[in-house]
């Protein structure tokens, strides 16, 4: 048995113990004598993440070592915080925010984008014990009003803008709309003021973050349940309402701290960079709190793999900080590829210090992973997991024991993840053949415990398909080696760039519009993006519409309502949907012509016409 199966073995048969050990990576305020119990982790320790993040660190010596590095070509500044400087601004921010009224259990919606502030807003709010919500800059006002509209947030923190390659997107007329648009009211904003923008103050609502932190006094970490709620992230599920996707204290320290050493094979002291955002689970993770739990230099990124300034941007950032894991998306390497395909951008940069590259957000098409393995020379290591779970469920774990790589295979599940293929029967299904993707419970820690205030929704979408399983949504095999293939999701869910989005958030924004009759989205295959939305809507009778139009209005509307992010631009007008005879769209069928894959025409299809008119749009775009 090699070191890793050894290791496997042991998460799954002897969960308490595994868990148990881990958790000495952590300093506790009462250490959990209970590992697991009444299905949640370590439910009688108490803790603080932010002082696990960084009070210990400069505690133990690390306070002169840089913890966070803002590198923003967008902006053409650089700016470096050690462990003792981010200690001291996280302790002010949250002092500020103690000030406001916010204490344990309260939420606080941040909406920044990628600047240290960022980062200094979630570790205040860990500090205190408070919940963080964090919203994707690149959402629309109205997702901004649904999710403060749920969270109910005591204070909203934002900046007066993000910065886009192309343009200055204003934050603040977001959250202004965003608020006309939410029932609840926020006490609080405060706004961090930015040179390339400023925005304007409303008086007796917004305070102007700079003075309010310069005159707030440090505050201490507050001891939290290990089973208290440290944030929630919404993420998209199959309507348009998003799930909220709660992360404890104990269980998210405990498996965070774990997986730099096992799964990355990152020691303290390192500089890891997870090039994505924090409004993501990525950013959440692996750039905020598994690097600073582990003693690692993290660095925030505020630019684009390309055109910020050329496609050399990622090798410049790892040459200059010396980087020695890099972590991001495939579509950011398909980037890069498309534009420096024989890679002599990155032969300008010493390269020599990076020793992993992890890919995850999307599947890892085997183009991009030879390409990226061929220039680089190093490993490059597909890896999968999602929101809901905080950390990777499968992956090749080169802190445990390197396993051979299989193109196309993000390899076998991380130790803690007991995943089952399923077929519809509840059946494992044998090597090769395709089934529902499922983890057998309970799930190790770190991996949502609930959905944020919606236990029944929990259980529906997670637990009631597969009794004892968790239901990660994608689709996939094992094969004779217990290598996992993850080939797509099996709802309605889409990956656009390594971003979540749910196409039926889409249809109901695209449905409004006046003169759709029906419509249905899909994620249609792109080279660049993975996936990108493509809408059929069929129109009222009577409306005499040029198609173009129709689809530029379309467009415009779902960017409005739910953000650029969606890169909703394609439509077709079509003059009936594929349906069932009892009146069920034929998505999945629809996404199989789409994708050029083979499909059986369901003999309970209405009107067979309906699919070659899909195939025939599709071919036109
Ligand atoms: N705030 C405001 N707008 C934002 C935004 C933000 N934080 N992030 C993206 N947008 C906008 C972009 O400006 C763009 O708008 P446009 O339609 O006016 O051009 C739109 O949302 C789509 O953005 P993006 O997905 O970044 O696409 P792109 O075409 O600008 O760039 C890639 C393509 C591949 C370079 C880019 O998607 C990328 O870097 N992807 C990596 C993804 C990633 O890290 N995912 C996290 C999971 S690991
Ligand atoms: P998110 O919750 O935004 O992280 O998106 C999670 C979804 O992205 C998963 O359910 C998968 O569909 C997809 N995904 C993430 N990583 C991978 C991967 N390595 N291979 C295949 N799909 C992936």
């Amino acid at each position: 048995m090699s070191g890793f199966d050894e290791v496997y073995r042991r998460s799954i048969e002897q969960p308490e113990q595994f868990w148990g050990e881990a958790a000495r990576g952590i300093d506790w305020d009462v250490a959990p004598a209970t590992v697991y119990g009444e299905g949640r982790w370590f439910p009688d320790g108490r803790l603080n993440t932010c002082h696990n993040a960084l009070d210990r660190h400069v505690e133990r010596g690390r306070g002169d070592q840089p913890a966070l590095i803002h590198d923003s070509p967008v902006t053409g500044v650089t700016r470096v915080h050690t462990y003792a400087e981010l200690l001291d601004e996280v302790a002010r921010t949250a002092g500020m925010l103690r000030g406001l009224g916010v204490t344990a259990g309260d939420t606080v919606v941040i909406y920044m984008p990628m600047v240290p502030e960022a980062v200094v807003a979630m570790l205040a709010c860990a500090r205190l014990g408070a919940v963080h919500s964090v919203v994707f800059g690149g959402f629309a006002a109205r997702e901004l009003a649904v999710r403060i509209d749920h969270a109910r947030p005591k204070v909203v923190l934002s900046a007066s803008c993000g910065i886009e390659p192309a343009r200055v997107v204003a934050y603040k007329p977001l959250l202004d709309d965003a608020l006309e648009q939410a029932e609840h009211r926020p006490g609080r904003c405060v706004i961090l003021q930015r040179p390339q923008c400023e925005a304007e103050l409303r008086e007796g609502r917004d305070l102007d973050w700079a003075q309010a932190v310069r005159g707030a006094e440090p505050a201490p970490c507050v001891s939290v349940a290990a089973t208290d709620p440290l944030y929630v992230l919404y993420t998209s599920g199959t309507t348009g309402s998003p799930k909220g996707v709660v992360r404890d204290n104990g269980g998210h320290a405990v498996a965070l701290h774990w997986s730099m050493s096992h799964v990355y094979g990152a020691a303290p002291g390192e500089v890891y960079w997870a090039a994505s955002d924090v409004g993501w689970v990525v950013g959440h993770s692996y750039i905020v709190y598994a690097p600073l739990l582990a003693g690692c230099t993290t660095v925030l990124y505020e630019g684009k793999p390309v055109g910020t300034p050329d496609p050399g941007a990622f090798w410049r950032v790892v040459a200059t900080h010396g980087v020695r894991t890099l972590f991001t998306a495939p579509t950011a390497i398909r980037a890069i590829k498309k534009e420096d395909p024989s890679g002599n951008f990155a032969k300008k940069w010493d390269l020599s210090g990076l020793r992993y590259l992890f890919l995850a957000g999307e599947r890892l098409d085997p183009d991009t992973y030879h390409w990226a393995r061929d220039l680089l020379g190093i490993p490059v290591i597909d890896h999968w997991w999602q929101t809901e779970t905080g950390w990777p469920i499968a992956a090749n774990c080169v802190g445990i024991e390197p396993l051979p790589v299989k193109p196309g295979s993000p390899t076998r599940p991380v130790p803690g993840w007991d995943v089952h293929v399923l077929d519809g029967d509840g059946n494992d299904c044998p090597p090769g053949v395709e089934g529902a993707v499922t983890v057998k419970l309970p799930l190790p820690p770190g991996a949502l415990p609930t959905l944020y205030r919606d236990e029944a929704r929990f259980h529906r979408s997670y637990l009631e398909r597969h009794p004892g399983h968790y239901l990660t949504g994608d689709g996939g095999h094992l094969d004779a080696d217990g290598y996992l293939y993850v080939m797509g999701r099996i709802d309605d869910v889409i990956n656009v760039a390594g971003h979540r989005l749910s196409t039926g958030a889409m249809e109901e924004v695209i449905a409004s519009h006046p003169d759709v009759a029906e419509c249905a989205v899909i994620g249609a295959a792109d080279e660049l993006k993975g996936q990108l939305p493509m809408g059929f809507v069929v129109l009222k009778a009577g409306a005499e519409r040029d198609p173009e139009e129709i689809e530029r209005e379309l467009a415009a509307l779902v960017r409005e309502r739910i953000g650029p992010v969606a890169a909703f631009r394609r439509s077709v007008v079509v003059s009936r949907l594929p349906k069932t005879r009892s009146g069920k769209i034929l998505r999945a069928t629809m996404r199989n012509i789409a994708d050029g894959h083979p499909y059986d025409v369901p003999s309970t299809i209405e009107d067979p016409a309906a699919l070659p008119e899909i195939a025939q749009a599709l071919k036109g775009t």
